[in-house]
C-alpha cells in the first residue's frame, strides 16, 4: 500500500479526444488544476520500435502542467513492456492499465474491459506491468461486462499483485457511460479490494462528492472526468471554494484553447471537432447551453464558432446550480 494521501486527491479523467495535453494544460492556466490526471489511452502495438508520435501526449518535453499518469490499452504482455519502457525513457515511473473501455469492438478482442472476461489474460498483463513498474502500476476497471459482480469475482487475483491503486467506474461495459452508477457492487468491490482504490462515475458536484465520502469514507481518491468537461470550475467547486464562476475566466479558457488548438493540430476541422467535443459536454452547465450547442454544434468554420461563442457570451445568463440535478449517493 502507498502512504496515505492527506487530503482528497482528485483526479482528471482520461476521456480520449477531450482531456488531452492542450486541454490539461490550459485548464490548468485558468482554473484550480486537479491533482494529477490519468492521460487517455495509448494502444499497444506489434514491433519494437515506438513512433514518436504516438507519445505525443504524454512528452514532458511538450509540457505538462498536471502531473500524469500515462494510460495504456493492450492485451499483450510483450508489447506492453515495450510501451511501458518507452514511458520510462520519458521519466514516468507509473502507468496505468486500460481494463474499463466498453466499445464492443475493443472488448471482443480481449482489450479494455474485454481483459475481464479471462483472468489468467488479465493476470498476465498485471504482471508484466508490476514487473516493469515496480510500485508504480495502476489499472482502471468497470464492475464486469454484462453484469456488476465479475469484478468481485477478480478480485482476489487483482490482490495479488502489487498495484498502486484501482479506479473502479462503478458501471458494467455493457452500460457504457449510461444509466445510474451502482455504488451497491462499488461498495462490495471496495470492501475486497486490497489496493487504494479512485472512486469514478458521474462524480459533478460538491454534493456529488459529499454524498459519496458519508457512504464511502474510507476512499480519499476521487476522478472526475465529464463533469470537469462540463464544469471546468468543478475542482475549486469540489475543494470548498464558494466563489461564483465567472463567465469572462470560461470565456478566457475557451480563447486560449481554441488559440493552442490552431497550434497543434492539423487543420481547421479537427480544431472545430475539438472545440465542439469540448462543447458537447460544457453546455450542460450552461443556463442557455441548449440554445450555445445548437449554434456551435452546425458551425462549419471556426470564424463562425467564434462568432457563435462570443454572441453566447454577450448575452450569458449564468451556470447551472448544484440542485438542478438529482445528485448520486
Ligand atoms: C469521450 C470519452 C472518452 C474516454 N476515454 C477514456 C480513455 O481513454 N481511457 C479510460 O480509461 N477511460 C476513458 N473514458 C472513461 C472515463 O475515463 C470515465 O471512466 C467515465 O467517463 C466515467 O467518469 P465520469 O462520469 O466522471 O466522466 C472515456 C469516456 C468518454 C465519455
Amino acid at each position: 500500500m502507498s502512504a496515505a494521501i492527506p487530503h482528497d486527491d482528485l483526479c482528471l479523467a482520461p476521456l480520449r479526444g477531450v482531456t488531452v495535453r492542450t486541454f490539461r494544460n490550459v485548464h490548468a492556466r485558468w482554473f484550480t488544476p486537479p491533482d494529477r490526471a490519468v492521460s487517455p489511452f495509448l494502444p499497444t502495438f506489434a514491433g519494437a520500435k515506438v513512433r514518436l508520435t504516438l507519445l505525443r501526449d504524454i512528452d514532458p518535453a511538450l509540457g505538462q502542467s498536471v502531473p500524469l499518469v500515462p494510460q495504456v490499452i493492450g492485451k499483450e504482455p510483450g508489447e506492453l513492456r515495450t510501451l511501458l519502457r518507452a514511458f520510462k525513457a520519458l521519466g514516468y515511473g507509473c502507468a496505468d492499465l486500460n481494463a474499463g473501455c466498453p466499445w464492443p469492438f475493443v472488448t471482443k478482442k480481449g482489450r479494455g474491459a474485454g481483459l475481464m472476461r479471462e483472468a489468467a489474460a488479465f493476470a498476465r498483463m498485471l504482471e508484466a506491468g508490476c514487473e516493469e513498474l515496480p510500485g508504480g502500476f495502476s489499472v482502471k476497471v468497470r464492475l464486469g461486462l454484462d453484469r456488476p459482480g465479475l469484478l468481485l469475482e477478480r478480485m482476489e487475483m487483482m490482490n495479488g499483485f502489487p498495484l498502486r491503486e484501482v479506479t473502479i467506474h462503478a458501471r458494467t461495459a455493457q452500460q457504457m457511460y449510461e444509466g445510474s452508477v451502482n455504488l451497491d457492487a462499488f461498495g462490495a468491490a471496495l470492501a475486497a479490494c486490497r489496493h487504494p482504490v479512485v472512486y469514478n462515475g458521474d462524480l459533478r458536484t460538491p454534493g456529488d462528492l459529499s454524498r459519496l465520502k458519508a457512504r464511502f469514507p474510507g476512499v480519499t481518491r476521487w476522478m472526475v472526468g465529464r463533469g470537469l468537461a462540463a464544469d471546468p470550475f468543478l475542482i475549486e467547486r469540489l475543494r470548498g471554494g464558494t466563489a461564483a464562476r465567472e463567465a469572462l475566466r470560461l470565456k478566457g479558457f475557451l480563447d486560449d484553447y481554441l488559440t493552442e488548438c490552431e497550434g497543434e493540430l492539423p487543420g481547421p476541422a479537427a480544431v472545430l471537432g475539438r472545440m465542439k467535443e469540448l462543447w458537447s459536454y460544457l453546455h450542460t452547465a450552461l443556463e442557455q447551453g441548449g440554445r450555445a450547442w445548437a449554434g456551435i454544434k452546425i458551425c462549419h468554420s471556426i470564424e463562425e464558432y467564434r462568432r457563435v461563442v462570443d454572441g453566447e457570451f454577450e448575452r450569458f445568463s449564468g451556470f447551472v446550480g448544484d440542485g438542478e440535478r438529482a445528485g448520486i449517493g
